[in-house]
């Protein structure tokens, strides 16, 4: 099948590559714990096949929800997709205080070509202390690291692009700095940024192309979009586009898709132990932590919060609603994932691509009248 995207008006689908196993629930006798690269590997060109568009390769260097478990790793894992696959977008997570920005860009850069052309970053601020700690490396307090991060991407930025690069910072000093090859698919690989507070918004107003929003009502979204379009932008950039994740629960029914969240909400409490363990890793200043506590979800970024949980009708109204106030490209998350992945390609895919393809020709019948 084909996207909804790859013909017409309608947005992007993408998935969460399983770097840390599932996504809602680790205890799931119907999804054992598997974050391995030959597992990710056949996810996402099952995905490309199934007509998704894009995957998002989350960065942990070491597992968030249990150090002792399996963690795959981002980069090496998006550099060897990018060589597997085709068509679909691979985005890449990234926390600069992890790399110097001009190996960064030079990794980005490879990456890209590997790809012809179909490579992202998405930059993350971390929020698991011990990660960079327990490495030696400081954990900055939540706004601080933003402004690490705020110059690292000024130079990265400069660098993708191909740039002699002159830049003196506070954190960062580069002298007539020039990376080969840039440039050769398209001026430079794209820039998420996924954060949810005031510096992490200044942030992708002024130096990102795509905000990663954390799965939440429509309402709240809305108010998010509105908030990032009254902001300025660098003179000559194209207007930010916008990203939701999203955990999906889709049935034949509205309350067959509830009974199966309940059962996932069910699962989800027995990781409970795990996570009260690990609260004291988290930064309380992470603004995706303190939405998390508004109302019950599973999965992680929001999750189920954006309600895309109910019929294959139900959900597919609900994401023409989201892309209709500006959602570009939904990333998804879903449990046991290759499952439920194939059973959103084949039910709701197909009713998004119909509503994208009226509304085409809904416009097409007013543009003639
Ligand atoms: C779509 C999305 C993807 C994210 N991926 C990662 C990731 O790969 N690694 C990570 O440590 N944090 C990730 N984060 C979490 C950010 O690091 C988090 O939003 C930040 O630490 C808290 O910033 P805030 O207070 O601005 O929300 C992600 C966030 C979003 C929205």
């Amino acid at each position: 099948m084909t996207s909804a995207s790859s013909h017409g008006p309608g947005p992007r689908f993408g998935i969460w590559a399983l770097v840390h196993g599932s996504r809602a629930a680790l205890q799931d006798p119907d999804e054992p714990y598997d974050a391995s690269w030959r597992r990710n590997r056949a996810l996402v060109l099952e995905a490309e096949r199934l007509g998704f568009d894009s995957v998002l390769v989350a960065q942990h260097t070491v597992n968030p929800h249990d150090g002792e478990s399996a963690q795959l790793e981002a980069w090496t894992a998006a550099a060897a997709l990018a060589a597997l696959t085709s068509r679909i977008e691979i985005i890449a997570a990234i926390k600069p205080y992890l790399y110097h920005p001009a190996v960064l860009a030079k990794m980005a850069l490879g990456i890209e070509e590997i790809s012809g052309g179909r490579f992202a970053i998405n930059l993350v601020n971390a929020w698991n202390r011990p990660e960079l700690e327990r490495a030696g490396i400081p954990f900055a307090e939540h706004d601080a690291r933003y402004a690490y991060g705020r110059e690292w991407i000024e130079v990265v930025e400069s660098l993708l692009r191909g740039e002699r690069t002159r830049f003196a910072g506070e954190h960062f000093k580069l002298d007539d700095y020039r990376l080969s090859p840039a440039g050769l698919h398209r001026a430079r690989p794209r820039i998420y940024v996924g954060g949810e507070s005031e510096p992490a918004r200044a942030l992708v107003a002024d130096r990102g192309d795509t905000w990663f929003i954390n799965g939440q009502p429509l309402a709240d979204v809305q108010a998010l979009i509105a908030d990032l379009r009254r902001r300025e932008r660098p003179a000559g950039w194209a207007p930010l586009q916008f990203g939701l994740s999203a955990f999906v629960v889709a049935r034949e029914t509205d309350e067959e898709a509830r009974a199966e969240h309940a059962r996932l909400l069910a699962l989800a409490a027995l990781d409970a132990p795990l996570r009260a363990a690990n609260k004291p890793n988290i930064d309380p200043k992470a603004v995706m932590f303190q939405t998390a506590q508004k109302s019950p979800r599973v999965g992680s970024n929001g999750g189920t919060a954006a309600e895309l949980v109910g019929s294959y009708d139900s959900v597919a109204r609900r994401i023409e609603a989201f892309h209709a106030a500006g959602i570009e490209l939904f990333m998804l998350q879903f449990q046991p994932f290759e499952a439920e992945m194939r059973r959103f390609a084949d039910h709701v895919l197909p009713r998004v691509a119909g509503a994208a393809a009226r509304s085409l020709a809904a416009r097409a019948d007013a543009a003639r009248a």
